[in-house]
């Protein structure tokens, strides 16, 4: 029997990094050492009491039951997340109504956007982003408008260039400082203009929060949130995969307007059951206990950073040295400047087994660009720089 997809997953574009992935295996099963860097996925251990308290909680009778929400596992999670932001950002929220564990905020996106959009209503997303900010849309049925990123403008988006019509038509806006790929950052100035702009539209402003620690020296990452008015139209996506290195664990949070939350809370009850109870328990550790590691992670990525940035430019690969996250967004040299970037990538890895990410994964204009992932310890980041350096040396 012919099985047809439905049409919003074939509306979807080819997802890249699937591709990359089975570059990769092929690259390995040649007998080539692959050096990854094509993905976001932080290669620290959580920190330790946080590992304690998960060993602790999983020997609790009930523990492995289903989550429900007024339970005390389910309630003090929640209240650490509200602490955790007034101390962070100095904004208060109510526990049970402004705030919502996720299973990870990738799932929490992509159900936003399952929540409000009815087939063919408008979504304002910037490109390039984190994919599931345009994938969400697309499998909900929605139609994308992209907003272009520029390094002209600091990847930050012109929102006056954006048709009025595309506007009164937009439900949602997606945006996301410090910024995955791209590693841009954006100050307070910037989400006023935001709220600003938005606040007559009738269109809920939702931002990406994951890389809210993971940025360098002086600088801060602001919420849309510290901004006056903003909990009107405005939820925060954030997530304990980065600060904490707990990809796997599928935890994170929104936080914000009430009413945009209980929808998207609606939604996620005809599909889940909320957090295993061990991992709640876990990541209030997380939130409420010593934050000395969250300090010492920026620091090491931050070395990284110096280092392969510093390397790259050596070697006359001119790229940008980010102040936040652990991406560095690199323009394709000027020697290959006539590839597309998924050619680029898979040339790369085919010849150097080192793997990136091609800028295309994130939309249409991440082209022209790929992106490392600094997930690797240092040995791997100088052999890598070795073979890139052979690389780029083979083309003069
Ligand atoms: C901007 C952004 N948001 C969300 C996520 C995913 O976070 P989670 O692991 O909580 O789903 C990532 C992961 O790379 C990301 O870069």
């Amino acid at each position: 029997m012919p099985m047809h997809e439905a049409n919003r997953m074939l509306r979807l574009p080819p997802y890249l990094f699937t591709v990359v992935d089975s570059l990769k295996r092929e690259v390995r099963e040649s007998g080539k050492e692959v050096i990854d860097f094509s993905m976001g996925n932080p290669d620290f251990d959580p920190p330790p009491h946080v590992v304690t308290e998960m060993r602790r909680a999983l020997k609790i009778k009930h523990i492995h039951r289903y989550s429900k929400p007024d339970e005390e596992v389910e309630v003090n999670f929640r209240r650490a997340i509200g602490k955790w932001y007034q101390g962070r950002f100095g904004i208060d929220f109510d526990p049970d109504k402004e705030i919502l564990p996720l299973i990870g905020s990738k799932e929490g996106v992509a159900h936003l956007s399952l929540a409000f959009l009815n087939n063919d209503d408008l979504a304002l997303v910037p490109s390039p982003a984190y994919p599931v900010h345009f994938n969400g849309v697309i499998m909900a049925g929605g139609i994308l408008y992209n907003i272009p990123l520029k390094e002209e403008n600091g990847y930050l988006p012109d929102l006056q260039h954006i048709p009025r019509e595309t506007t009164r038509l937009s439900k949602i806006m997606f945006l996301s400082y410090p910024h995955n790929p791209t590693a841009a950052v954006c100050d307070i100035e910037f989400f006023n203009k935001v709220v600003h702009w938005a606040k007559d539209k009738n269109m809920i402003v939702a931002h990406d929060l994951a890389y809210s620690d993971i940025v360098f020296g002086d600088k801060r990452a602001p919420s849309i949130l510290e901004v006056k008015g903003a909990k009107k139209f405005c939820v925060e996506f954030h997530t304990l995969s980065k600060s904490y290195s707990m990809p796997g664990w599928r935890v994170g949070f929104a936080v914000g307007n009430k009413e945009i939350l209980a929808s998207l809370n609606k939604t996620k009850s005809y599909v889940d059951f909320g957090l295993f109870r061990a991992v709640q328990m876990a990541a209030t550790a997380a939130l409420t206990g010593p934050q000395g590691y969250v300090k010492k992670i920026t620091k090491i990525y931050k070395k990284r950073v110096d280092y392969f940035v510093d390397a790259l430019n050596k070697m006359g690969w001119a790229v940008r040295k980010p102040e936040a996250t652990f991406y560095v967004w690199a323009k394709i040299p000027e020697v290959y400047h006539a590839h597309s970037s998924m050619d680029f990538t898979e040339l790369l890895l085919r010849e150097t087994g080192v793997a990136v990410s091609p800028g295309t994964g994130f939309g249409e204009c991440g082209e022209g660009y790929v992106r490392f992932a600094l997930v690797r310890s240092e040995p791997e980041m100088e052999r890598a720089l070795k073979r890139i350096k052979g690389f780029l040396e083979m083309k003069v």
